[in-house]
């Protein structure tokens, strides 16, 4: 555990508010399986996020459109098993919450159930309002996503930077602070000018975790698989790679089919 941080026994949606209020910068990382989030977890990161990422990462889809709530499901139950301490979030997937809120809640419900994770991440603003409610009112808690939202990819058509333009901002400014008002714990910011970010993480009470959203907000997230360097094409600027492992990884493999084919592996002390 780094010297930053200060021990909690358990990140609850009430501690990350309180390390708002503390100055505490909060750290998020996804995880899809039950060996990455042991080592995550034992790090002491605070939030773990089952992102639909998985969709792309673990699936090798190009969007996070095709992962269903029973692969999500899975997911998520395989990494709460590795938890000790983290808060789990777990993404709500296209196709599972749009349709209205019942349905939203329905889907809520079996990710709670199921995978036995602590709160759910809903992409949009005031169009999903009622379907954010209904889950809140039900005791689940919500986490908000907002500026580049993947499961809209196709409405966009690309990647880029989102709320440059005024209208844009001042809608994302509004819908912040919606999500504050009706009881979300705290909102992903993905991909927005830094400066936006910073009115945002200011203007409102909950915590403001940023994806690309520059360093005044109240805490960071990114995709394990990316910050470890496994995805190697794929290097946006807000990327920060801590290891190269898809080179180290290549080798050690190399390595390995090597000493098999030259009948290097296994050696005396291998063998029973
Ligand atoms: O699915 C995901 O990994 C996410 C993060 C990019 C925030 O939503």
């Amino acid at each position: 555990m780094s010297t930053a941080q200060k021990e909690y026994k358990r990140v609850t949606v009430k501690t990350l508010v309180d390390m708002k209020n503390q100055g505490e910068k909060i750290s998020m990382l996804t995880a899809y399986d039950y060996t990455m989030a042991k080592i995550v977890d034992g790090a002491g990161i605070d939030v773990v996020l089952v992102g639909d990422s998985a969709s792309n990462v673990m699936a090798g889809h190009e969007t996070t459109l095709p992962i269903t709530l029973d692969q999500m499901i899975y997911h998520a139950s395989s990494v709460v098993r590795a938890i000790h301490r983290a808060l789990v979030v777990v993404d709500l997937p296209f196709g599972s919450y749009q349709s209205d809120p019942k349905e939203a809640l329905r889907s809520a419900i079996r990710i709670m159930k199921e995978s036995g994770a602590h709160s759910v991440k809903l992409e949009g603003g005031k169009e999903i309002k009622e379907s954010i409610k209904r889950i809140l009112n039900a005791g689940i808690p919500v986490m908000g996503h907002l500026g580049l939202t993947p499961q809209s990819i196709y409405k966009f058509g690309t990647y880029t930077v989102r709320a440059k333009e005024d209208e844009e901002a001042k809608r994302l400014i509004a819908d912040a602070k919606m999500l504050e008002r009706i009881g979300c714990f705290a909102i992903v910011l993905e991909k927005i000018p830094a400066k936006l970010a910073k009115q945002v993480a200011e203007s409102v009470s909950i915590p403001i975790i940023g994806i690309g959203a520059g360093p005044d907000v109240d805490g960071q997230v990114l995709v394990l698989h990316d910050m470890l360097g496994m995805t190697h094409e794929f290097h946006p600027r807000f990327l920060r790679r801590y290891l190269n492992l898809y080179d180290d990884m290549t080798s050690a493999i190399s390595q390995y089919v090597d000493d098999v084919k030259t009948r290097d592996f296994p050696n005396q002390s291998e063998k029973y």
